[in-house]
């Protein structure tokens, strides 16, 4: 990378900056990638310029024509640029001159590096929310087949990590698609705090020239800022896409952390594809689950990403300050980071094996005593005194070295007469299961409502 003189604020300065300085400033290794935004962006300032009578038509046809050649080449990867180009503002305007000469030293007018860049992350955004949006719903779409695949398989629900009750493992896949149902109306809302043009703001103030804001919105499918020091000042809209990735890895990492255990041979419920698990270097047996391992600790980074941009903002007086370059790294960082995960996880997701007689077995035995007391509540036995009886029975069953199913029946119409009538097959994990009846339980009705209800949610999603 070279690095001389060419800064767009040359005039005021009698020497170029010192080579560990302009190292520091320059932004371009890490904006280039917003080019594409940048360009579209110029592209509706010079068609204003132009309707606006700012520039004349033909100067702002040369612009735009200009520009739409800058495009071409970035998105050929032909586009070269410097260190000495210190931000992608600066390599499309200096590339742009060169196409189409000094008539791009006009494109600058009414608009500021500070209005620019602004737009410029507003639309990296609003595009970044799409592509996460697309990558969950095919995700959510993941989770509702393998749950469909997977009807009657039943497993144990966790509480402090003990056995508690049976769940159906598709009501326990739901669970996440629930959450992530969440998550698309967080990322909803930040499309939407993106979707706004700070174009027309400039420097800070204003601008004598008679621009037109909501001209160069409508022209990106944009709403117009209301206030221009505002609109060069705030970056909420990228930390609410920050905390829409935030949240989202913090569900991965906790489906990724089922999943690790899911996949030990401690618990054996499931065992991932080849193609989504890696060896040991020197342990010839292992298959380790490495991609939910990432996404568990990738949410780290993702949290850390949104508090480095809070850290950043909360210091900053209105107006901008060149702390407001350290906005992208972190905003990259997430939005790469989530994209990489939610390009994997489908495949893992649709491609696993269940081991359904591990889970089954792990979903019986104590796990079935809270189905006990129930049936003891039902007939009238108030609810504390239901889970004494049950409680002792359990204590019964460890002494005998047994399991509540093998209890005799005898020794159960002893601890409560009334357990003398259990019906065969309620104290079974698919028994449990089946005897919910309450809205949104793990009853199999239920399941088949949730699954009603998230395919509406995936139709209406892609609508
Ligand atoms: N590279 C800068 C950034 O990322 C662009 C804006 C520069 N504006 C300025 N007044 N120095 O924030």
């Amino acid at each position: 990378m070279e690095t001389s003189g060419g800064h767009l604020w040359g005039g005021r300065f009698g020497s170029g900056p010192a080579e560990a300085f302009e190292r520091l400033n320059a932004s371009i290794p890490f904006d280039i990638r917003l080019a594409p935004y940048d360009i579209r962006g110029s592209m509706a300032h010079a068609k204003m310029l132009g309707e606006r009578g700012i520039i004349s038509p033909e100067e702002a046809k040369t612009l735009v024509r200009g520009l739409e050649a800058v495009l071409r080449e970035v998105e050929a990867g032909e586009f070269s640029w410097s260190l000495a180009d210190e931000d992608v503002h600066t390599a499309v305007e200096r590339r742009l001159r060169e196409l189409v000469g000094d008539v791009a030293l006009k494109l600058h007018t009414g608009r500021s590096r500070n209005d620019q860049v602004a737009l410029d992350l507003h639309l990296f955004c609003r595009d970044a929310t799409d592509r996460i949006k697309s990558g969950l719903l095919e995700t959510m779409a993941a989770l509702v087949e393998v749950a469909e695949r997977h009807r009657d398989l039943v497993l144990p629900g966790y509480t402090h990590l003990q056995r508690a009750q049976p769940l159906l493992l598709a009501h326990h896949l739901l669970a996440h698609f629930w959450a992530f149902a969440r998550d698309l109306q967080r990322l909803g809302a930040a499309r939407a705090a993106a979707n706004v043009s700070p174009l027309g703001a400039a420097a800070l103030g204003g601008t004598p020239h008679p621009v037109d804001p909501a001209l160069t919105a409508e022209e990106l499918g944009m709403e117009p800022f209301v206030n221009s020091l505002d609109a060069v000042s705030e970056r909420d809209f990228a930390l609410d896409l920050l905390y829409a990735c935030a949240v989202l890895g913090v569900h991965l990492s906790r489906l990724g952390e089922e999943w690790v255990l899911w996949t030990s041979q401690e618990f054996g419920f499931a065992e991932l594809d080849d193609a989504y698990s890696s060896g040991s270097s020197i342990m010839p047996q292992k298959k380790n689950p490495d991609a939910y391992e990432l996404m568990r600790g990738r949410a780290g980074r993702l949290i850390g990403d949104l508090n480095a941009l809070m850290i950043a903002l909360k210091g900053l007086p209105l107006g901008y300050s060149k702390d407001l370059q350290e906005d992208k790294e972190p905003l990259f960082d997430a939005v790469d980071g989530i994209l990489a995960v939610l390009a994997v996880l489908p495949g893992m997701l649709r491609t696993a094996r269940f081991c359904a007689g591990r889970m089954e077995e792990a979903a019986g035995g104590f796990a079935l005593a809270t189905e006990l007391a129930d049936f003891l509540a039902a007939r009238g036995v108030p609810f504390r005194e239901a889970h004494r009886v049950v409680g002792r029975l359990v204590r019964r069953c460890e002494e005998l070295g047994i399991s509540l199913e093998e209890m005799p029946r005898a020794e159960l119409a002893a601890a409560h007469p009334a357990l003398g009538e259990l019906p065969g097959g309620l104290l079974t994990p698919r028994g449990s299961v089946a005897n919910k009846r309450s809205p949104g339980s793990t009853s199999p009705a239920s399941v088949e409502e949730q699954l009603r209800r998230a395919r509406e949610v995936l139709a209406g999603a892609r609508r």
